[in-house]
């Protein structure tokens, strides 16, 4: 196995990627964004230590999992770590989930004034059962006169530039992105992203890139394309396919957050792969009161992916119960990959975390 000594300094992010020289890829509003690849908001996932390694990496701004409105407004003690951010996560959006536009716009403002995000995302695509039946998420591109009155309702609410992310429907006999996009834009929507799938399809199927470019061509504002992008080799081929500004990786972020940094998984050695293992735990801890080793469960299984472990042994690292215990066959195993001082490995990762 040839990789570079554990010590050796990393990589350093391309934050700027494909842009030529350091000026913004893109605004929102007149909030300059540097680079072309942004960490997807994912409910479990895109929490505070993997948004801020992500950022580090190269993401080009920050977006919260969605906050759910008509929760906030009525639960005392809402999830506070969903509202929380790095400074260096700057940019930094909050994102909204629900389908009462005056509760939105009253919640946006109070969020506003005790967590200053920069900017807010209205969510117009998430497809689950509960939520888009009642009309929020994917659901509200079935009412776009709500959609209206949302961006409406909270640009006088807040002082910061309003985007949407949203479907290509809600199923394919509602095609309407077109006007929906088009709506969000006429009443304050600063940027666009478009996730190329309709609500009914929910993650199956193939998103369709065709609409992201349909919609560059024709949208004042920025476009974000979004959907089936896992590799930095379909990154490019989506800017070049559509012309989009920016292109937003969720799942494929979970499998390799280096994609930020335009590196194919196979390009990183295990000593990078066990310093940001050991980073993203310890640094998960403050979070999850109950102990970070069972929600740090789903990183580790993508982490681990690459090098095809026996099922049983898989098994025994993803079934452990204690930090002990799961960091002691992480320790052997990193070892037998060839990582050759676990220290060090472990250092460089958390000053590359520090300076920047
Ligand atoms: C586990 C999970 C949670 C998600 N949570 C959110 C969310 O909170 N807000 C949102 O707008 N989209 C959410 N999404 C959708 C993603 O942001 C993205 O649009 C979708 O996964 C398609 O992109 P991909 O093919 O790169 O994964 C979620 C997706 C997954 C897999």
């Amino acid at each position: 196995m040839t990789h570079t000594s554990d010590a050796d300094p990393l990589p350093e992010a391309n934050h700027q990627s494909r842009s030529s020289d350091f000026s913004p890829a893109f605004s929102i509003g007149s909030l300059p964004i540097y680079g072309q690849l942004i960490l997807a908001p994912m409910d479990g996932i895109s929490d505070p230590p993997f948004r801020l390694i992500t950022r580090r990496l190269g993401s080009a701004f920050s977006l919260s999992e969605f906050i759910n409105t008509l929760d906030f407004s009525v639960q005392k003690h809402f999830q506070q770590s969903r509202f929380a951010f790095h400074p260096q996560e700057h940019p930094f959006g909050i994102q909204l989930l629900d389908n009462d536009p005056q509760r939105m716009a009253d919640s946006a403002g109070e969020i506003y004034a005790k967590y200053k995000p920069d900017f807010f995302d209205i969510n117009l695509g998430c497809a689950t059962a509960r939520i888009a039946s009642r009309g929020a998420g994917v659901g509200l591109m079935r009412t776009p006169e709500k959609v209206a009155q949302i961006f409406q309702l909270i640009n006088q609410a807040v002082p910061v530039p309003l985007t949407v992310k949203m479907r290509l429907g809600w199923d394919e006999d509602s095609l309407n992105y077109r006007e929906v996009a088009e709506i969000a834009v006429a009443n304050g929507a600063q940027a666009i992203t478009l996730h190329g799938r309709t609500g009914k399809m929910a993650y199956r199927g193939k998103a369709r890139w065709e609409p992201i470019a349909e919609l560059k061509a024709y949208l004042p504002v920025p476009v974000i394309g979004n959907g089936d992008v896992t590799t930095p080799a379909l990154a490019r081929q989506m800017l070049t396919e559509t012309g989009c500004d920016a292109v937003m990786i969720g799942r494929g972020a979970k499998t390799n957050p280096w994609i930020f940094s335009w590196r194919e998984r196979s390009e990183v050695p295990p000593a990078e792969v066990y310093g940001l293992i050991c980073y993203q735990y310890r640094a998960m801890q403050p979070y999850y009161p109950n102990g970070a080793v069972l929600p740090f469960r789903k990183f580790l299984k993508a982490y681990l992916e690459p090098y095809a472990l026996p099922n049983n042994r898989l098994q025994a690292i993803l079934t452990a119960k204690r930090e002990d215990q799961l960091f002691k066959q992480l320790d052997h195993l990193f070892l037998e990959l060839g990582v050759l001082n676990l220290n060090a490995a472990r250092e460089v990762f958390d000053i590359y975390m520090q300076n920047w």
